[in-house]
């Protein structure tokens, strides 16, 4: 797997990174969604550098142009629900792309920090052979993403694999490191140190459905 550490060197990103870490700030649901939205855009940027583009003829008013464009059949997969303004944020750009829908959520079946990751709601196309980019925002212990690549895997075995997230831990990032295959790139804003017993990142930014969308029971 290839890292793409994006936030590593100074870029605006830094300013959408800290809005979402603030606490007084991330209240403010509808700048959280739109900062994690610009974070994909960013991200998404980044990783078009690594697509297959093709020349094509664009007629002008004025004669033709030959225009580099990108070739990739392209299917966007996101986790629910957190994973949906990032999608926004990458659909954003990626405007023409095939789109999946898969739910993962932390079951603690003895009511304490212990937990499975059970995926409910399933909607993707076929992946055979095409670009799929994974989008999670938040790369915490890694479960979500190997059990929700495993579930789309079914559909298909997809040329290369794009992982989007916004915040990963180390940990997370070195799980998942062995459990996609060597064509898998993660393209990344931010990399934190830690997780705490509930496997939240620390110092993270809390938890980004509830802050995006609400609390949850
Ligand atoms: N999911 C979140 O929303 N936050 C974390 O820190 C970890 C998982």
């Amino acid at each position: 797997m290839q890292i793409h550490y994006v936030g590593e060197n100074n870029s605006i990103l830094n300013k959408f990174i800290a809005e979402i870490r603030d606490q007084k700030i991330q209240k403010d649901s509808l700048r959280f969604r739109r900062n994690i939205e610009r974070i994909g855009e960013v991200l998404g940027y980044e990783l078009s550098k690594k697509l297959s583009y093709k020349l094509v003829d664009i007629q002008t008013p004025l004669g033709v142009s030959k225009e580099s464009l990108m070739s990739n059949s392209i299917v966007l997969c996101s986790i629910l629900r957190a994973g949906l303004p990032l999608h926004q944020g990458l659909l954003n750009y990626f405007d023409d792309v095939e789109n999946a829908f898969i739910s993962a959520y932390r079951h603690h079946p003895n009511n304490d920090d212990a937990f499975e990751i059970v995926v409910e709601y399933f909607a993707s196309p076929e992946i055979q052979d095409k670009t799929l980019v994974l989008a999670d925002p938040m790369l915490a212990t890694g479960q979500s993403l190997t059990t929700v690549f495993e579930a789309i895997k079914k559909t298909g075995t997809p040329k290369e694999i794009h992982i989007i997230a916004v915040i990963g831990a180390k940990s997370g990032i070195e799980f998942i490191k062995n459990k996609f295959p060597k064509n898998t790139h993660l393209w990344i804003a931010a990399i934190d140190d830690e997780l705490n017993e509930k496997g939240y990142i620390v110092p993270g930014l809390g938890d980004a459905g509830d802050l995006a969308f609400g609390e949850k029971l």
